[in-house]
């Protein structure tokens, strides 16, 4: 089955083609075409302006798709197009372009959830690759094995998801206020490193003591599994006005005492979670799945604590948000029956993860 993904949930217009044979999946194309320089100078993602540039680029985006993995339009046997969470007047590009296609070739689509995208982003381990587990059971084909978390940090999401069933998702915490990115981000404009920062606040926090400022960890003792940032984010900016902007070293000093506060709360909710609800998978996604400092002590830390559980992380190119993940949900989604007529999709800026 050849599958087409489209991607215009925020700043990236993205496309790629899949085939599926079973559970070998061959990333055929991958195309990314990112806004990011053009919203820097506004230290964030413009909608309007997003949108408009998904317009500007989303043919030449598909265009290269096809070009690139050297198949026909014609035999494309399912479109997966990401129909929501997101920013509205972005996701209506990407949705309103699969819907014509779905027509005008009379394929079928599906509208899918950018979240669930990120949870699988995990299984594509190379160009070609097996997305079989350990408990594909009753002929229900399950990429991994049950029940998973999947921890989730981006631009615009943090949130610890239990999935016990193939499909199903179950939002166990979240941020109530800033997302992880976000807070990386604002953090970083205060310490003049440009948009987006997380990047650059892990390369500074490596030459950096962690334990100079005594950053809170929002959160970390409270018995959900929520998140919170914006305490943080003050904290930093409080810390950042008693210092002597003079005094070298302390744009490292506070970077990494900052990325520790994030890390720290991080790992030890998603590992609280995975021993109560035993899970044998646990997989990280989203623009911040990018950062290995976070990852090598989430690994340690598992490996600690539920030494036989699989710990799922993407590749660094699909860490942030691209097309392949999405075809890939779209191919598991349509298994399950998903796939209908171009009639049915619709953007949704809130769409629930489920
Ligand atoms: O998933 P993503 O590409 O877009 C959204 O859907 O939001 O995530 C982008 C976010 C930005 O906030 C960026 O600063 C953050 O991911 N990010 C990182 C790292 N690389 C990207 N945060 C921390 N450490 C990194 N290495
Ligand atoms: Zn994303």
């Amino acid at each position: 089955m050849l599958i087409l993904g489209i991607e215009t949930s925020c700043d990236e217009t993205a496309a790629a083609i899949i085939e599926a044979k079973n559970s070998r999946i061959s990333i055929l194309s991958d195309v990314v075409s990112s806004q990011v320089a053009k919203h820097k100078k506004f230290g964030g993602v413009v909608p309007q302006m997003a949108a408009g540039l998904h317009q500007k680029n989303i043919v030449k985006v598909l265009d290269q798709a096809f070009k690139k993995s050297k198949i026909r339009p014609s035999k494309i046997d399912l479109i997966a197009v990401t129909a929501g969470p997101g920013l509205i007047p972005a996701l209506l590009v990407g949705v309103s372009a699969a819907k014509t296609l779905a027509w005008k070739w009379q394929k079928p689509i599906v509208g899918v959830n950018h979240m669930e995208g990120h949870v699988l982003s995990a299984l594509i381990s190379g160009k070609n690759f097996s997305a079989i587990g350990g408990s594909a059971s009753g002929g229900q084909f399950s990429a991994f094995n049950l029940p998973a978390l999947a921890l989730l940090v981006s631009g615009g999401h943090t949130e610890l998801v239990l999935i016990k069933k193939w499909l199903n998702y179950k939002i166990i915490g979240e941020t109530r206020d800033d997302a992880a990115g976000e807070a990386f981000d604002k953090v970083g404009k205060m310490l003049g490193l440009g948009y987006p920062a997380g990047a650059k606040i892990e390369q500074l926090a490596k030459e950096g003591d962690s334990r100079e400022f005594n950053f809170p960890s929002p959160m970390l003792k409270s018995n959900d599994y929520d998140f919170s940032f914006s305490g943080l984010k003050t904290a930093v900016l409080n810390q950042l006005k008693t210092l002597d902007k003079k005094s070298p070293g302390y744009i490292a000093d506070i970077a990494a005492s900052f990325q520790r506060a994030v890390i720290d709360v991080l790992v030890s909710k998603t590992v609280r979670a995975a021993k109560e609800y035993k899970t044998k998978t646990v997989i990280i996604g989203g623009g911040v799945a990018a950062n290995e400092t976070l990852c090598n002590q989430l690994r340690k830390e598992l490996k600690k604590n539920l030494p036989e559980a699989k710990f799922l992380v993407p590749k660094k190119e699909y860490t942030g948000d691209n097309a392949a993940m999405m075809a890939l949900a779209g191919y598991f989604r349509r298994k399950a029956g998903a796939a209908g007529e171009w009639e049915k999709v619709q953007a949704d800026a809130n769409m629930e993860l489920k």
